[in-house]
């Protein structure tokens, strides 16, 4: 479902280069579930983005679902973002004046999903994270982990 083969991804501060990731080679199947551990600035974020289609490697290639994200231009990315990929930022990145139901419905409206059943999805979706009591409240009002 996501491979990554040898990605290398450094950011340049002026004329200092820091290196990211380096080489990095990963396979996740379809139902695996996995968990990127290590330290505070070891690169988890930023292979995250670039997995997310957020960001683009320096060098390697990342294919998801066996298309090849990182030859993708920009209008095909969103489209793969909005089909494939979800995507819970570590500074969140919700939409403030929305609640969590409408925070989550939003890509069903611009995927063209009807009303009625995008209702019942959303509500499939907050249950499944236990947080349907919460549907009506937005991000503010809700803990750092709902
Ligand atoms: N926009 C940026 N410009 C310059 N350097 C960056 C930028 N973003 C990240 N870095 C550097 O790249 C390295 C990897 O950062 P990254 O954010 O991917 O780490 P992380 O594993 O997510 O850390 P944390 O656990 O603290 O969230 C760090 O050394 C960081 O300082
Ligand atoms: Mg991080």
């Amino acid at each position: 479902m996501v491979e990554c083969i040898n990605v290398h991804k450094s950011y340049k501060m002026g004329k200092v280069i820091i290196p990211a990731l380096r080489g990095l080679n990963l396979k996740v199947k379809r139902t695996e579930v996995v968990a990127i551990v290590g330290p505070s600035g070891s690169g988890k974020t930023t292979l995250l983005n670039c997995i997310g289609t957020i960001d683009r490697p320096d060098e390697g290639q990342i294919i998801i679902d066996g298309i090849d994200v990182t030859r993708l231009s920009e209008r095909k990315l969103i489209e793969i973002r909005r089909k494939k990929i979800g995507f819970i930022f570590q500074t969140f990145n919700l939409i403030p004046v929305l609640t969590a139901f409408e925070n989550v419905e939003i890509p069903m409206i611009i995927t063209g999903i009807p009303r009625e059943q995008r209702r019942k999805r959303v509500m499939e979706l907050l249950r499944l994270v236990r947080l349907e009591h919460r549907a009506n409240h937005r991000p503010s009002e809700l803990s750092g982990g709902e």
